[in-house]
C-alpha cells in the first residue's frame, strides 16, 4: 500500500511517500523558521499562508525522486490535529481533494500518534509494549503504548511542555526561535554545576511534569546574573530537565513493567537527553528507540506512516467513497484514538 503523508499543523511543512512493503520511499519537508524567527515565534497567518505556498511543490517533488505516479497512491494521509486551525485546513483541504480526485480514502491522522509511532520507521522496529516519552513544542506526555491507536496515558504536564521550557528559557537568555537547539548548542559549552537549578516535581510519585517553575528560577537567575554566564545557565537548565525526563520515564518503565521505550517529538533531538537516558535505561535492562534525528521534529514521514497503518486496518472507518469534509480538530486529545 502506497501512502502520501502530508504535515502542516504548525511551522513546518512535510510531504513523504512510505509503502507498507518497501517502507519510507521519499521525504521533503520545508521549515519556515527563518521567517517566524523574526517575530520570535510562529504567526499562525504567515504559517497558512507558507504551507499553501509549499504544498504542492514538496508532493512534486517526492513522487520524482521516488519514480511513482499520482496513479500508483492507494490513500492519502494528512495531519487533522492538533495544532494551528489555518494551518490544518490548508493540508487536510489539499489531502481531500487530491485523495477525491483519485477516488482513494484519505485519512486524517493526529499529529502525537504520528510522532510517537515515527521510531517505528526503521529497520528494527520496537515490539509492542513500550512506554513513550513524548517531548515536543506544545506536548510533554508518557504513555503506555500497547498497540496502534491503543494508548494510555501515564501522566503528563501540568503548565508548559519540555520543548516550551526549551524555546522560553533559550529567550531569556537572549537566543532565537526555537531555542532548543541553540539552548543545547550553548550548553555544550558550559559548566552545569556553577548554578543549581529545581528540579519540578522529581520526587511527586507521579508521572506528571511541571516545566514552567524552572522557567522563572532561570529568569530569577538571569535579572541577578546577567548573561556573563549565559553557557552555565544553558547547561543547569537542560540538566535540570532532563534529569526530570529521565527520572519519570523509567519510573514509568518500572511501574508498567514495559521493557522498551521510545522517546518523540523535537525534543527527543536533544543529545544529552538521549545520553542520559540510554545509559540509564541501559543499567535498568530498558532498550531505548528514537526516531531518526531528522523524524524527531515534523515531518510529512510520520504522518505517512501513522496513516498507513490506519488505512491498513478495517477499522480505520475510511469510507469506500472518499469523504469530502475536512474538518480539522486544532484540539484532539490522543487517548480518544480508535485502536487498530
Ligand atoms: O515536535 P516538534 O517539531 O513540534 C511540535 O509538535 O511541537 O518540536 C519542536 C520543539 C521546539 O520546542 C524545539 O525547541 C524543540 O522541539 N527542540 C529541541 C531540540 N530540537 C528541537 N529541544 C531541545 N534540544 C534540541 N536539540
Ligand atoms: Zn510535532
Amino acid at each position: 500500500m502506497l501512502v502520501l503523508g502530508v504535515e502542516s499543523s504548525c511551522d513546518e511543512t512535510g510531504v513523504a511517500l512510505y509503502d507498507s512493503a518497501q517502507g519510507l520511499l521519499a521525504d521533503a519537508l520545508y521549515s519556515q523558521i527563518a521567517m517566524h524567527n523574526e517575530y520570535g515565534g510562529v504567526v499562525p497567518e504567515l504559517a497558512s499562508r507558507d504551507h499553501i505556498r509549499r504544498l504542492l511543490p514538496l508532493t512534486r517533488q517526492v513522487f520524482a525522486e521516488s519514480g511513482r505516479t499520482l496513479a500508483d497512491l492507494d490513500g492519502i494521509a494528512f495531519t487533522q490535529g492538533p495544532g494551528l486551525a489555518g494551518a490544518l485546513l490548508v493540508g487536510a483541504g489539499m489531502a481531500r481533494a487530491l485523495a477525491y480526485s483519485l477516488n482513494i480514502p484519505a485519512v486524517g491522522v493526529h499529529h502525537l500518534e504520528g510522532h510517537m509511532l515515527s521510531p517505528l520507521i526503521s529497520d528494527t522496529p520496537p515490539e509492542f509494549p513500550f512506554v513513550a516519552l513524548l517531548v515536543s513544542g506544545g506536548h510533554t506526555q508518557l504513555m503506555l503504548v500497547s498497540g496502534v491507536g491503543r494508548y494510555d496515558l501515564l501522566g503528563e504536564t501540568l503548565d508548559d511542555a519540555a520543548g516550551e521550557a526549551f524555546d522560553k528559557t533559550a529567550q531569556l537568555l537572549g537566543l532565537g526561535y526555537p531555542g532548543g537547539p541553540a539552548l543545547s548548542k550553548l550548553a555544550a559549552s558550559g559548566d552545569a554545576t556553577r548554578f543549581n537549578l529545581p528540579r519540578p516535581m522529581l520526587n511527586s510519585g507521579d508521572f506528571d511534569f511541571s516545566f514552567s517553575g524552572l522557567k522563572t528560577a532561570v529568569l530569577t537567575l538571569v535579572r541577578k546574573e546577567g548573561l556573563d554566564h549565559a553557557a552555565d545557565i544553558a547547561a543547569a537548565f537542560q540538566v535540570a530537565a532532563v534529569e526530570v525526563l529521565v527520572c519519570k520515564s523509567l519510573a514509568a518503565c518500572k511501574q508498567s513493567g514495559a521493557t522498551r521505550m521510545v522517546v518523540a517529538g523535537g525534543v527527543g533531538a536533544n543529545t544529552h537527553l538521549r545520553a542520559q537516558l540510554t545509559g540509564e535505561a541501559d543499567k535498568r535492562g530498558i532498550t531505548v528507540f528514537y526516531p531518526r534525528m531528522e523524524f524527531c521534529t515534523d515531518n510529512g514521514a510520520m504522518i505517512a506512516y501513522a496513516g498507513a497503518q490506519r488505512l491498513a486496518s478495517k477499522s480505520s472507518g475510511a469510507p469506500a467513497q472518499p469523504d469530502l469534509s475536512f474538518a480539522v480538530k486544532p484540539r484532539w486529545a490522543l487517548a480518544t484514538l480508535e485502536a487498530v
